[in-house]
């Protein structure tokens, strides 16, 4: 079987190597992949944009490419999934209907209301006057989210009304985000632990995957400004087996059901991410595909049944397919060109990978790396991933430090704590 996986960062890497170890996939093309995915067993990238629908469709059939994957937002969003399957081809992900779960957080929010989930209250406004009475009636802290997707920086926790305030003109008076975001969402703040959930959906059926832990800030003890995640681990302890079935019957059941009586069926991945204080889970947000890099532990711990989830998701079959474990815990280190999420400079050398990929129950993936006359420089942001298992938490997070230790490029820099909050349970 030859499959073709959309994207270029971690997570994309992540999902081409899991499939690349199932007998029956006899080729893997990334578009555009990355370094990794480049180097990667059985696969290829090619030249192809995301969002290049017709150009994917043609490279598809042209080459008989049995099954699509879709890691990222973006295409999803704008119905990557309905161009596909107009074409009779078979993909992984959810339609643009069921993509504003995350494309639309006044469409998520809404969802939730109907469907009884527990999420923060909410209102919802299209001017900055009346949003700004609002969050000064309300007062700090407070959350504000611009509504369509913003590349993961239109959500501000804001500690003080000034903060809150800012961020509502940036939205709707500078524009930051475009002049077609003039929607927002303000929420009450939620206490508690992050956790992301998840799971695959063929919109009847759900298998719950793992429950992550992400971290978000770019330096230690979650200081600094966000990024898209500087590691992560699974599964986390804050979310044990009991609350992991809590949010399957309680949160994405429900979901997917008030999506199908709204004529929506969803199928692909469904992200959760969770706040969890005590015996108290609430929904924070939905997202529509794997995260980065929590697919990275995820996947490193499914031991089978990945593709055929994959295969009877897009079909809208799951029936009786399961997805298996190891009973084991992964852990993931992303190392950053120092700077990021800010400034930063790429195109340096990168030593040290296959030493660490040497290393038993470690893999690298790559994210922003490319390969150019045969040296693998850096390329991005959050450069390379590196993943370890291990028999529990501290064994997995030891071993992906030990490989962290084995690579070098120029202004690298990681997070030293990652796991320390599932540790101190
Ligand atoms: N790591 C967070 C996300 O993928 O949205």
């Amino acid at each position: 079987m030859k499959i073709l996986v959309i994207g270029s960062g971690g997570r994309e890497h992540a999902i081409a190597w899991k499939l690349s170890q199932d007998d029956r996939v006899e080729k893997i093309y990334a578009a555009p992949g990355n370094g990794g995915t480049a180097c990667e067993n059985k696969c290829e990238n090619i030249n192809i944009k995301a969002d290049d629908f017709q150009g994917l469709i043609k490279f598809v059939k042209e080459n008989n490419i049995e099954l699509t994957v879709v890691g990222p937002e973006d295409p999803l969003s704008k119905g990557i999934v309905d161009t596909f399957e107009k074409e009779g081809l078979l993909i992984f992900g959810p339609n643009k209907a069921a993509a504003m779960m995350e494309a639309s957080k006044a469409f998520a929010k809404d969802v939730m209301k109907s469907a009884n989930i527990a999420t923060a209250d909410y209102a919802e406004f299209t001017n900055y006057d009346d949003a700004a009475e609002y969050v000064k009636k309300k007062g700090a802290p407070i959350v504000v989210k611009a509504d369509g997707l913003a590349a993961g920086k239109g959500v501000t926790v804001a500690l003080s009304v000034d903060e809150a305030l800012n961020a509502l003109k940036e939205i709707f008076i500078d524009k930051v985000f475009g002049a077609a975001n003039n929607i927002v969402v303000i929420e009450d703040f939620m206490e508690g632990e992050e956790a992301t959930y998840l799971a695959v959906t063929d919109g009847e059926k759900i298998i719950p995957l793992s429950v992550s832990q992400d971290h978000k800030r770019v330096y230690d003890d979650d200081k600094g400004p966000n990024t898209g995640g500087m590691g992560a681990y699974a599964p986390a302890p804050v979310c044990d087996s009991k609350k992991m079935d809590y949010v399957t019957n309680h949160i994405a059941y429900p979901m997917i059901k008030e999506l199908k009586k709204r004529g929506i069926t969803y199928k692909g991945v469904i992200y959760a991410g969770l706040m969890i204080n005590g015996e108290s889970i609430k929904v924070v947000e939905f997202n529509c595909r794997f995260g980065d890099p929590e697919c990275q532990v995820v996947l490193s711990r499914i031991e089978n049944g990945f593709l055929d989830a994959l295969l009877a998701s897009a079909k809208g079959s799951l029936g009786d397919i399961n997805i298996i474990n190891k009973n084991m815990t992964a852990a993931c280190v992303i190392l950053i060109s120092g700077g990021y999420p800010k400034e930063y400079k790429s195109g340096y050398e990168i030593t040290g990978i296959s030493d660490a990929d040497g290393i038993d129950n470690i893999k690298v993936f790559h994210a922003g790396t490319k390969l150019e006359n045969d040296k693998l420089l850096t390329n991005g942001g959050r450069v390379l991933c590196v993943t370890a298992i291990g028999n529990d938490l501290k064994a997995a997070i030891d071993k992906a430090y030990e490989g962290v230790a084995k690579i070098s490029f120029k202004d690298m820099a990681y997070r030293k704590d990652i796991g320390k909050k599932g540790l101190s349970k």
